[in-house]
Protein backbone atom coordinates (compact mmCIF):
# COMPACT_ATOMS: atom_id res chain seq x y z
CA UNK A 1 0.00 0.00 0.00
CA UNK A 2 1.20 3.70 -1.10
CA UNK A 3 0.42 5.91 2.06
CA UNK A 4 0.96 9.97 1.32
CA UNK A 5 1.07 11.66 4.45
CA UNK A 6 0.62 15.54 3.82
CA UNK A 7 2.62 17.76 6.09
CA UNK A 8 5.80 16.66 7.97
CA UNK A 9 5.40 18.86 11.09
CA UNK A 10 5.69 16.94 13.93
CA UNK A 11 2.60 14.94 13.81
CA UNK A 12 2.65 13.89 10.15
CA UNK A 13 6.11 12.75 10.39
CA UNK A 14 5.18 10.69 13.45
CA UNK A 15 2.54 9.43 10.92
CA UNK A 16 4.97 7.78 8.97
CA UNK A 17 7.80 7.03 11.12
CA UNK A 18 4.89 4.73 12.80
CA UNK A 19 3.39 3.37 9.37
CA UNK A 20 7.23 2.45 8.29
CA UNK A 21 7.66 0.63 12.25
CA UNK A 22 4.74 -1.44 11.61
CA UNK A 23 5.25 -2.26 8.53
CA UNK A 24 2.18 -2.72 6.86
CA UNK A 25 2.18 -0.14 4.25
CA UNK A 26 5.52 -0.46 1.14
CA UNK A 27 6.00 3.06 0.44
CA UNK A 28 4.93 6.69 2.22
CA UNK A 29 5.50 10.16 0.87
CA UNK A 30 6.00 12.65 2.91
CA UNK A 31 5.07 16.52 1.24
CA UNK A 32 5.21 19.41 2.59
CA UNK A 33 5.63 23.18 1.48
CA UNK A 34 8.95 23.89 3.30
CA UNK A 35 11.67 23.16 1.11
CA UNK A 36 13.77 20.11 2.53
CA UNK A 37 12.05 19.59 5.25
CA UNK A 38 9.73 16.17 4.19
CA UNK A 39 13.29 14.87 2.33
CA UNK A 40 15.00 15.33 5.63
CA UNK A 41 12.73 13.47 7.73
CA UNK A 42 11.96 10.68 5.86
CA UNK A 43 15.79 10.65 5.13
CA UNK A 44 16.05 10.26 9.09
CA UNK A 45 13.33 8.03 9.29
CA UNK A 46 14.90 5.63 6.48
CA UNK A 47 18.27 5.37 8.22
CA UNK A 48 16.31 3.30 11.09
CA UNK A 49 15.25 0.90 8.83
CA UNK A 50 18.01 -1.40 9.55
CA UNK A 51 18.16 -0.63 13.61
CA UNK A 52 13.65 -1.17 13.52
CA UNK A 53 13.91 -4.10 11.01
CA UNK A 54 11.55 -2.45 8.99
CA UNK A 55 11.30 -2.54 4.64
CA UNK A 56 8.67 0.30 4.10
CA UNK A 57 10.12 2.99 1.96
CA UNK A 58 9.59 6.87 3.22
CA UNK A 59 10.58 9.23 0.98
CA UNK A 60 10.20 12.84 1.32
CA UNK A 61 9.25 15.76 -1.32
CA UNK A 62 8.43 19.80 -1.47
CA UNK A 63 5.42 20.46 -2.72
CA UNK A 64 5.29 17.78 -5.67
CA UNK A 65 2.06 16.52 -5.89
CA UNK A 66 3.16 14.34 -8.63
CA UNK A 67 5.39 11.82 -6.12
CA UNK A 68 1.99 10.81 -4.24
CA UNK A 69 0.07 9.69 -7.29
CA UNK A 70 -1.72 6.58 -6.71
CA UNK A 71 -1.80 6.69 -3.07
CA UNK A 72 -4.42 4.28 -1.19
CA UNK A 73 -4.50 6.85 1.73
CA UNK A 74 -3.60 10.20 2.37
CA UNK A 75 -2.99 11.73 5.85
CA UNK A 76 -3.58 15.80 6.05
CA UNK A 77 -2.06 17.06 8.93
CA UNK A 78 -1.04 20.53 7.45
CA UNK A 79 -1.80 23.81 9.15
CA UNK A 80 -0.81 25.61 11.98
CA UNK A 81 -0.99 23.81 15.59
CA UNK A 82 -2.09 26.02 18.28
CA UNK A 83 0.23 27.46 20.67
CA UNK A 84 -0.98 27.88 24.40
CA UNK A 85 -4.41 28.86 25.76
CA UNK A 86 -5.61 28.53 22.13
CA UNK A 87 -8.86 26.51 21.01
CA UNK A 88 -9.03 24.20 17.79
CA UNK A 89 -11.54 26.46 17.08
CA UNK A 90 -9.61 29.34 16.72
CA UNK A 91 -7.52 27.97 14.07
CA UNK A 92 -9.98 27.65 11.35
CA UNK A 93 -9.17 31.02 9.62
CA UNK A 94 -5.92 29.71 8.72
CA UNK A 95 -6.19 25.78 8.09
CA UNK A 96 -9.18 26.25 6.17
CA UNK A 97 -7.81 27.66 3.38
CA UNK A 98 -4.66 24.98 3.69
CA UNK A 99 -6.68 21.76 4.08
CA UNK A 100 -9.01 22.89 0.85
CA UNK A 101 -5.56 23.42 -1.22
CA UNK A 102 -3.88 20.42 -0.09
CA UNK A 103 -6.92 18.04 -0.66
CA UNK A 104 -7.33 19.76 -4.14
CA UNK A 105 -4.07 18.99 -5.07
CA UNK A 106 -3.60 15.53 -3.52
CA UNK A 107 -7.31 14.23 -5.00
CA UNK A 108 -5.61 14.84 -8.80
CA UNK A 109 -3.12 12.79 -8.81
CA UNK A 110 -4.53 9.94 -6.15
CA UNK A 111 -8.33 10.49 -7.51
CA UNK A 112 -9.28 6.79 -5.49
CA UNK A 113 -7.58 7.56 -2.23
CA UNK A 114 -9.41 7.49 1.05
CA UNK A 115 -8.40 10.60 3.36
CA UNK A 116 -7.96 10.99 6.79
CA UNK A 117 -8.08 14.59 8.20
CA UNK A 118 -6.01 15.59 11.35
CA UNK A 119 -5.72 19.36 11.07
CA UNK A 120 -7.83 21.28 13.58
CA UNK A 121 -10.35 22.35 13.87
CA UNK A 122 -10.54 18.44 12.53
CA UNK A 123 -14.30 17.97 12.24
CA UNK A 124 -15.23 21.08 10.74
CA UNK A 125 -11.47 20.49 8.21
CA UNK A 126 -13.38 16.89 7.83
CA UNK A 127 -16.63 18.18 6.79
CA UNK A 128 -14.64 20.61 4.14
CA UNK A 129 -12.53 17.85 3.16
CA UNK A 130 -16.16 16.03 2.04
CA UNK A 131 -18.10 19.15 0.50
CA UNK A 132 -15.55 20.29 -1.11
CA UNK A 133 -14.35 16.92 -2.61
CA UNK A 134 -17.30 15.67 -3.13
CA UNK A 135 -16.00 12.45 -2.26
CA UNK A 136 -18.78 9.20 -0.56
CA UNK A 137 -18.31 9.64 2.98
CA UNK A 138 -16.71 6.11 3.29
CA UNK A 139 -13.51 8.15 2.16
CA UNK A 140 -13.51 10.82 4.69
CA UNK A 141 -12.74 10.36 7.72
CA UNK A 142 -11.39 12.22 10.89
CA UNK A 143 -8.80 11.61 13.34
CA UNK A 144 -9.89 12.78 16.30
CA UNK A 145 -11.86 10.00 18.38
CA UNK A 146 -9.22 7.69 18.43
CA UNK A 147 -6.97 9.67 20.24
CA UNK A 148 -9.39 11.21 22.79
CA UNK A 149 -10.21 7.65 23.66
CA UNK A 150 -6.28 6.77 23.81
CA UNK A 151 -5.91 9.61 26.44
CA UNK A 152 -9.44 8.66 28.39
CA UNK A 153 -7.95 5.39 28.67
CA UNK A 154 -4.69 6.70 30.15
CA UNK A 155 -6.78 9.16 32.52
CA UNK A 156 -8.51 6.10 33.83
CA UNK A 157 -5.68 3.68 34.40
CA UNK A 158 -3.75 6.84 36.51
CA UNK A 159 -7.40 7.12 38.51
CA UNK A 160 -7.38 3.08 38.84
CA UNK A 161 -3.89 3.33 40.06
CA UNK A 162 -5.08 6.40 42.36
CA UNK A 163 -7.88 3.86 43.95
CA UNK A 164 -5.03 0.97 44.48
CA UNK A 165 -5.27 -0.80 41.01
CA UNK A 166 -2.28 -1.46 39.05
CA UNK A 167 -3.95 -0.60 35.52
CA UNK A 168 -2.00 0.17 32.34
CA UNK A 169 -3.99 1.65 29.42
CA UNK A 170 -3.92 -1.63 27.61
CA UNK A 171 -5.76 -3.16 30.06
CA UNK A 172 -8.85 -0.35 30.00
CA UNK A 173 -11.58 -0.16 27.27
CA UNK A 174 -12.47 3.41 26.89
CA UNK A 175 -14.49 5.26 23.75
CA UNK A 176 -14.54 9.33 23.22
CA UNK A 177 -17.48 10.53 21.17
CA UNK A 178 -18.44 13.60 20.06
CA UNK A 179 -16.55 16.83 18.66
CA UNK A 180 -12.05 16.76 19.06
CA UNK A 181 -13.04 20.04 20.96
CA UNK A 182 -11.91 20.51 24.80
CA UNK A 183 -15.13 21.62 25.85
CA UNK A 184 -17.62 19.15 23.83
CA UNK A 185 -15.86 15.80 23.38
CA UNK A 186 -18.11 13.15 25.35
CA UNK A 187 -16.00 10.21 27.26
CA UNK A 188 -18.32 7.47 27.28
CA UNK A 189 -18.36 6.72 31.08
CA UNK A 190 -20.91 3.95 30.40
CA UNK A 191 -19.07 2.46 27.94
CA UNK A 192 -15.94 2.13 30.44
CA UNK A 193 -14.43 -0.76 32.14
CA UNK A 194 -11.36 -2.16 33.52
CA UNK A 195 -10.76 -6.03 32.28
CA UNK A 196 -14.48 -6.05 31.98
CA UNK A 197 -15.62 -4.52 34.87
CA UNK A 198 -17.51 -1.13 34.85
CA UNK A 199 -15.26 1.22 36.03
CA UNK A 200 -18.23 2.68 37.62
CA UNK A 201 -17.72 0.03 40.47
CA UNK A 202 -14.52 0.23 40.66
CA UNK A 203 -14.10 4.09 40.80
CA UNK A 204 -15.28 7.14 43.04
CA UNK A 205 -17.42 9.41 41.14
CA UNK A 206 -15.31 12.08 42.05
CA UNK A 207 -12.23 9.97 40.40
CA UNK A 208 -14.28 8.89 37.15
CA UNK A 209 -15.17 13.07 36.72
CA UNK A 210 -11.03 13.68 37.02
CA UNK A 211 -10.23 11.18 34.43
CA UNK A 212 -12.85 12.52 32.53
CA UNK A 213 -12.02 16.12 32.43
CA UNK A 214 -8.50 15.52 32.15
CA UNK A 215 -9.21 13.91 28.75
CA UNK A 216 -11.39 16.42 27.62
CA UNK A 217 -8.81 19.10 28.01
CA UNK A 218 -5.39 16.43 27.23
CA UNK A 219 -4.42 18.49 24.27
CA UNK A 220 -4.38 22.07 25.89
CA UNK A 221 -2.77 20.41 28.86
CA UNK A 222 0.01 18.88 26.32
CA UNK A 223 0.04 22.12 24.32
CA UNK A 224 0.59 23.93 27.59
CA UNK A 225 3.42 21.94 28.37
CA UNK A 226 4.94 21.53 25.15
CA UNK A 227 4.49 25.41 23.63
CA UNK A 228 2.90 23.51 20.83
CA UNK A 229 0.36 21.32 20.36
CA UNK A 230 1.23 16.87 21.25
CA UNK A 231 2.35 14.48 18.12
CA UNK A 232 3.33 10.90 19.67
CA UNK A 233 -0.43 9.83 20.13
CA UNK A 234 -1.93 12.16 17.70
CA UNK A 235 0.60 10.71 15.25
CA UNK A 236 -0.30 7.19 16.38
CA UNK A 237 -3.80 7.63 16.08
CA UNK A 238 -3.92 8.37 12.89
CA UNK A 239 -1.31 5.54 11.77
CA UNK A 240 -3.76 3.38 13.69
CA UNK A 241 -6.46 4.52 11.17
CA UNK A 242 -4.52 3.71 8.42
CA UNK A 243 -3.36 0.45 9.56
CA UNK A 244 -7.05 -0.59 9.81
CA UNK A 245 -7.50 0.11 6.34
CA UNK A 246 -4.75 -1.21 5.05
CA UNK A 247 -5.11 -4.35 6.46
CA UNK A 248 -9.05 -4.53 6.23
CA UNK A 249 -9.43 -4.40 9.62
CA UNK A 250 -13.24 -4.07 9.93
CA UNK A 251 -12.66 -3.04 13.36
CA UNK A 252 -14.17 -0.28 15.67
CA UNK A 253 -12.19 3.00 15.79
CA UNK A 254 -13.98 5.81 17.00
CA UNK A 255 -13.71 8.31 13.82
CA UNK A 256 -15.13 11.88 13.00
CA UNK A 257 -17.28 10.69 9.98
CA UNK A 258 -20.46 12.16 7.69
CA UNK A 259 -23.82 11.22 9.71
CA UNK A 260 -26.85 10.85 7.13
CA UNK A 261 -29.25 9.92 10.03
CA UNK A 262 -27.41 8.04 12.30
CA UNK A 263 -28.03 9.12 15.97
CA UNK A 264 -30.63 11.43 14.74
CA UNK A 265 -28.24 14.15 13.15
CA UNK A 266 -27.43 14.62 9.31
CA UNK A 267 -25.38 17.24 7.61
CA UNK A 268 -22.44 16.92 9.39
CA UNK A 269 -18.92 15.32 10.57
CA UNK A 270 -18.43 14.34 14.20
CA UNK A 271 -16.94 11.37 16.23
CA UNK A 272 -18.87 8.80 16.58
CA UNK A 273 -17.64 4.24 16.92
CA UNK A 274 -17.24 2.97 12.87
CA UNK A 275 -15.67 -0.28 11.27
CA UNK A 276 -12.59 0.95 9.73
CA UNK A 277 -11.60 -1.63 6.66
CA UNK A 278 -10.59 -1.65 3.37
CA UNK A 279 -13.00 0.62 2.28
CA UNK A 280 -12.78 3.15 4.77
CA UNK A 281 -15.78 3.73 6.82
CA UNK A 282 -17.81 0.26 6.52
CA UNK A 283 -20.60 0.97 9.36
CA UNK A 284 -21.65 3.37 11.62
CA UNK A 285 -21.94 1.60 15.17
CA UNK A 286 -25.06 2.96 16.84
CA UNK A 287 -24.60 3.00 20.33
CA UNK A 288 -27.90 3.97 22.80
CA UNK A 289 -27.04 7.27 24.18
CA UNK A 290 -28.46 7.76 27.17
CA UNK A 291 -29.35 10.57 29.92
CA UNK A 292 -26.47 13.16 30.45
CA UNK A 293 -24.14 11.48 27.57
CA UNK A 294 -27.14 12.38 25.02
CA UNK A 295 -26.90 15.43 26.34
CA UNK A 296 -23.78 16.14 26.24
CA UNK A 297 -23.13 14.38 22.35
CA UNK A 298 -26.26 16.97 21.17
CA UNK A 299 -24.47 20.18 22.84
CA UNK A 300 -21.35 18.95 20.45
CA UNK A 301 -23.55 18.28 18.01
CA UNK A 302 -24.44 21.99 18.36
CA UNK A 303 -21.13 23.52 18.63
CA UNK A 304 -19.67 21.56 15.72
CA UNK A 305 -22.18 22.48 13.38
CA UNK A 306 -21.55 26.62 14.97
CA UNK A 307 -17.87 25.68 13.58
CA UNK A 308 -18.79 24.53 10.23
CA UNK A 309 -21.14 27.46 10.24
CA UNK A 310 -17.40 29.31 9.52
CA UNK A 311 -15.96 27.60 7.11
CA UNK A 312 -17.40 29.59 4.49
CA UNK A 313 -16.01 33.11 6.05
CA UNK A 314 -12.52 31.28 6.53
CA UNK A 315 -12.08 30.33 3.05
CA UNK A 316 -12.62 34.24 1.93
C1 LIG B 1 -4.39 17.19 20.21
C2 LIG B 1 -4.38 17.97 18.95
C3 LIG B 1 -3.38 17.49 17.99
O1 LIG B 1 -5.48 16.85 20.68
O2 LIG B 1 -5.65 18.09 18.40
O3 LIG B 1 -3.30 16.92 20.74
Amino acid sequence: MKVTIVGAGNVGATVANVIATKGFASEVVLIDIKEGVSEGKAMDIMQTAQLLNFNTTVTGVTNDYSATAGSQVIVITSGIPRKPGMTREQLIGTNAKIVKSVMDAAIEYSPDAIFIIVSNPMDAMTYLALKNSGLPRNRILGQGGMLDSSRFRYFLSKALQKAGINATPTDIEGTVIGGHSDKTMVPLVSLATYKGIPITQLLSEELITEAVEQTKVGGATLTKLLGTSAWYAPGAAAAAMVEAIAIDANKLIPCCVYLDGEYGEKDLCIGVPVILGKNGLEKIVEVKLEGAEKQKFDESVAAARDTNSKIGEALQ
